[in-house]
This record gives C-alpha cells, sequence and structure tokens, in this order.
C-alpha cells in the first residue's frame, strides 16, 4: 500500500523504486563497465545503492541509468511488505528477457533484505540471478563478481558483519546532489510483531563517531550541504566518542554540526523509547538540526500497541510528544501508522484516529497490515480482512492527508529556508526542500542550485509548496 497522493516532490514512497543516476564525474577511462542499480524500500537502501556504487568503481564499473546497457544490473530490495517483495519476481523476469534479447553476458546481483530473507530460493525461483547478497555483505561485490565470472552457479553471501562491512567500504563518497544519507546505526533489536528488519537487517549496530565524522567531512568537502543520520532505530544510536565517553544520537547531531559546509541536519527513523532527554535537547537548541521529526506510533490502542510489542502505551507517546514540543514549539511531526494488526477491533481503530486528531501529523506515512512469514504477526489469530483493512485506510489517510494540507497551508505567507537541490519539470523552475521537508517549486536561474535560498509561500497542496 502506498502512503499518499505523491509527486516528484514527496518523500520517498518505500514501496517505490528509485534509481540511481548515472554520475558523469566519476566515468574515468578505467570504468569500461557498467552497472545498473534499482533500489527499492527505505532510505538505507539508497545509502547502500550509492555504497555499492562506491565499491564498485575502483573494479571499473561506471553507474547507468540504462538497464539494456548493464553488464551488471543490482537490484537493491525490500521486505518489508509482500507488494515490496514480489516486486522483485517481476523485475526480474523482465530482466531475463533483457538479458536473453541483447545481453547474453550480463550479470545479475539480488541485494538487499528480500536476498537477505530468501537466500538460495532466488536462484530457485529465478535462475538468471548469479548473486545473492544481504545488506551486510555488499562490500564484497567485488570479490563476488571475480567468483561470478570464473564459475558457474550462483554465489550466494548473507552473513551478518555489520561492523566489518563499514570497515571495508571506501571513506571517500561519491555524494550525487547536495543533500545526503549516511548510515550512522543499523539494524533492530526491537522485534515489533510485524516487522522483518530485525531478521533481514540483523542486531543493532551503532558506527563509531570517527568513522561517521570522516565520511561527513568527506561529504561536505564535496559540496553536500544537508546530511541525513540514518538508522533502523538511528535514536539508539550509542558508540564511543572521541573523548572516550559514551555517546548518543544528541552527542553525535552536536559534533556533525560543526563539520563546516554542513548546515542541515535530519534524522530518521526514531523509536518512541529510545527518545532521551539529550536529544530532545538538542531538538530545541542545536540550530542546524531541522525542525521535522518521524516518531512513529503505528496504532492509537494500547492493546494493539502491547500486541506489536511497541513497548510504550499511546499516554507515554502523548507526553513525550508534548516535551518535544515543549523543547521546540516549531517542530513538524511525521509518523508511521499501521491498520488492520490482528486483533484490531473497529474500537482499537477509532483509538488510532482519535491519536491522529490529537496529536496531529505534518506529514506521514500509513499502511494496511501485511502478513510477513517469520515474524510473529503471522501466526496471531484474529487475522482482519482485506475490505476492512481497505476502508480503515481509506478513513486514516483522509484525516492524515487534511492535516498535511492544513499544515502546508500554515506556510503560506512565511518565508522558508529552502535548500535548492534542482530543477523541476516546469522550464525556469527550481526545486528543493523546505526545512519540514516539503518539497518547495519557484522560479529562479539554475545557480542557485545547491544555495539555501529564502522563499516566500504563496501556495500550498498536499505535497508540495509553491513560493517566491
Ligand atoms: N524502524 C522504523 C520503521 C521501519 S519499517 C520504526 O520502527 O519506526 C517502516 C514502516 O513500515 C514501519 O514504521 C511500519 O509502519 C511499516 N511496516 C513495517 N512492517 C509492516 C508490515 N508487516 N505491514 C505493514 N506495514 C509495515
Ligand atoms: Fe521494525 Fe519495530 Fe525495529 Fe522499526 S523498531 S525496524 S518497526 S522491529
Ligand atoms: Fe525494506 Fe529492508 Fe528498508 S525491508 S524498509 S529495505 S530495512
Amino acid at each position: 500500500m502506498t502512503t499518499s497522493p505523491r509527486d516528484k516532490t514527496a518523500p520517498r514512497d518505500i514501496d517505490q523504486p528509485a534509481v540511481i543516476a548515472a554520475r558523469t564525474d566519476d566515468v574515468s577511462a578505467l570504468n569500461t563497465k557498467k552497472v545498473f542499480i534499482k533500489t527499492y524500500g527505505c532510505q538505507m537502501n539508497v545509502y547502500d545503492s550509492e555504497r555499492m556504487a562506491d565499491v564498485l568503481s575502483p573494479i571499473g564499473y561506471a553507474p547507468t541509468e540504462v538497464p539494456d546497457d548493464a553488464d551488471l544490473v543490482i537490484l537493491n530490495t525490500c521486505h518489508i511488505r509482500e507488494k515490496a517483495a514480489e516486486k522483485v519476481y517481476s523485475e526480474l523476469g523482465r530482466i531475463r528477457k533483457m538479458k536473453e534479447a541483447n545481453k547474453p553476458d550480463m550479470k545479475v546481483a539480488v541485494a538487499g533484505c528480500v536476498a537477505q530473507a530468501e537466500g538460495a530460493e532466488i536462484k530457485r525461483r529465478a535462475p538468471v540471478v548469479d548473486m545473492v547478497l544481504g545488506p551486510q555483505t555488499y562490500h564484497k561485490l567485488p570479490e563476488m563478481i571475480a567468483k561470478v565470472h570464473r564459475e558457474t552457479g550462483a554465489v550466494l553471501e548473507t552473513e551478518f558483519d555489520t561492523l566489518e562491512k563499514f570497515d571495508q567500504l571506501p571513506e571517500t563518497r561519491k555524494p550525487k546532489g547536495f543533500s545526503s544519507f549516511l548510515t550512522i546505526q543499523e539494524g533492530c533489536d526491537k522485534f515489533c510483531t510485524f516487522c522483518v528488519v530485525p531478521y533481514t537487517r540483523g542486531a543493532e549496530v551503532s558506527r563509531p563517531v570517527t568513522q561517521i565524522v570522516a565520511e561527513a567531512r568527506s561529504l561536505a568537502s564535496q559540496g553536500v550541504r544537508e546530511i541525513t543520520l540514518i538508522g533502523q532505530n538511528v535514536n539508539a544510536y550509542h558508540a564511543e566518542g572521541p573523548d572516550g565517553g559514551q555517546w548518543g544520537l544528541g552527542e553525535l547531531i552536536r559534533h556533525v554540526a560543526l563539520i563546516g559546509g554542513i548546515d542541515r541536519i535530519r534524522f530518521t527513523t526514531s523509536h518512541p523509547r529510545d527518545m532521551d532527554d539529550e536529544l530532545i535537547k538538542v531538538l530545541g537548541e542545536e540550530p542546524k538540526l531541522m525542525p521535522y521529526l518521524h516518531l512513529p506510533i503505528q496504532a492509537g490502542s494500547d492493546k494493539i500497541l502491547r500486541a506489536m510489542n511497541r513497548d510504550h502505551t499511546y499516554e507515554h507517546y502523548k507526553q513525550l510528544i508534548a516535551k518535544i514540543r515543549a523543547a521546540n514549539p516549531d517542530i513538524a511531526l511525521s509518523g508511521d501508522f499501521i491498520v488492520g494488526f490482528p486483533g484490531e477491533t473497529d474500537a482499537d481503530f477509532e483509538q488510532t484516529m482519535k491519536c491522529v486528531k490529537e496529536i496531529g501529523y505534518a506529514s506521514s506515512f500509513s499502511f494496511k497490515y501485511s502478513v510477513r512469514p517469520g515474524t510473529p504477526g503471522a501466526t496471531m489469530h484474529r487475522q482482519v480482512p482485506e475490505d476492512v483493512k481497505s476502508e480503515r485506510l481509506k478513513r486514516l489517510q483522509d484525516l492524515l492527508y487534511t492535516q498535511q494540507r492544513e499544515f502546508n497551508q500554515s506556510l503560506i505567507g512565511k518565508t522558508l529556508p529552502v535548500l535548492v537541490e534542482g530543477t523541476a519539470r516546469e522550464p525556469g523552475r527550481l526545486f528543493g526542500r523546505s526545512p519540514y521537508l516539503t518539497g518547495t517549486h519557484f522560479d529562479g536561474p539554475e545557480e542557485l542550485i545547491g544555495q539555501i535560498v529564502d522563499v516566500t509561500i504563496t501556495e500550498a497542496g498536499v505535497n508540495s509548496l509553491i513560493g517566491v
């Protein structure tokens, strides 16, 4: 299920694939081969796809946006909902035809969370696949490619060694634009009963502060002005700081804010259980930290929250939001919601509606519960019929989109600093993002791309702003 009506300016819909654009700057004489990477899923997969390109560049692969052109095709996959996972097989069908028609030597890799979850089964279902690699093994791509060229049969890598991966990845990044993701934490120990992530990404691991800072500096030196620190549970971040003490996300943000050239910092995704006081304080104090917080609750009923193993009540969440808003009244709040979790009654669903009305969201992602084999939710009794889920999702989204439109309309007349990311579809128009992550369009010269400019908002829709 998708989340909101979207245009190209909307935040990424995690069910929609994205393609890594060819980077002209690294197409050197050395790069004689081409790699096409298609990305499904969350921001971490976007990050991982960029890192795969970084790993492949030294062995002669340049990115291409045209699959027919590619010597290597990588599908970086998502397992979060059934629909996301099934897309991979239809795409593999298309790739097989393409390979047979005009690229017999093309190699095909399946990476990401479907690779981790299904492993060798992928090769059985889709014999066109040469390599299957989980999210913690893509630093081994050069080795795997060499092996595939030596041997017949598929090469499989699905070990979990997150820290080894980060140690092996090149320190320098080749960013695509002015805003970049940076993974600081990976994996999840929360085991929400609906979710595959703890199984596909492994246990929670935080990267050392010095490694993160080195990567952020590399990005800044190449013109990146906004960094989004990402993790499946980003606010569970904890690692040894340069002073020898244990640092949480708050301390890390203050430190990254000191890097020259980095003007904006964001972080995602947070869990309500891990919002500590230091982080809340930083949300109120650090001017480079953008006033936008994605803090999912998933459902409003305490009974459902318990069944989901979220480990907090609605009251806890409400108090937390009050504390965050007291620290920074300007914060725009975003959330994720699941409707139709097993056992969800009409009364439980009404609690979710009540939660949305009471809290108020500037943006959101909402989904019908999707049964994921191997998770506790899959075998729970009282699964909710599909038509009930659809009806609930529609009601919830009507409310969420109304709130989103109202939030955007409240910005009309205000002047917001917008980081200009590129040109919009209409000639003469530019596209950038407001502090609240809203896509913002305005007329201006292309020289403004990469700058943070003041835009006065004149019009607002559900997903985007127009200004001058
Ligand atoms: N770590 C993040 C979320 C990761 S998945 C967090 O804890 O908030 C992103 C979102 O997908 C989740 O927040 C949830 O709303 C949704 N999701 C996860 N598993 C799902 C499932 N089985 N069915 C429907 N939606 C799901
Ligand atoms: Fe999944 Fe829950 Fe972990 Fe988020 S916190 S990744 S929803 S198990
Ligand atoms: Fe999907 Fe894996 Fe991200 S399952 S949402 S790509 S962590």
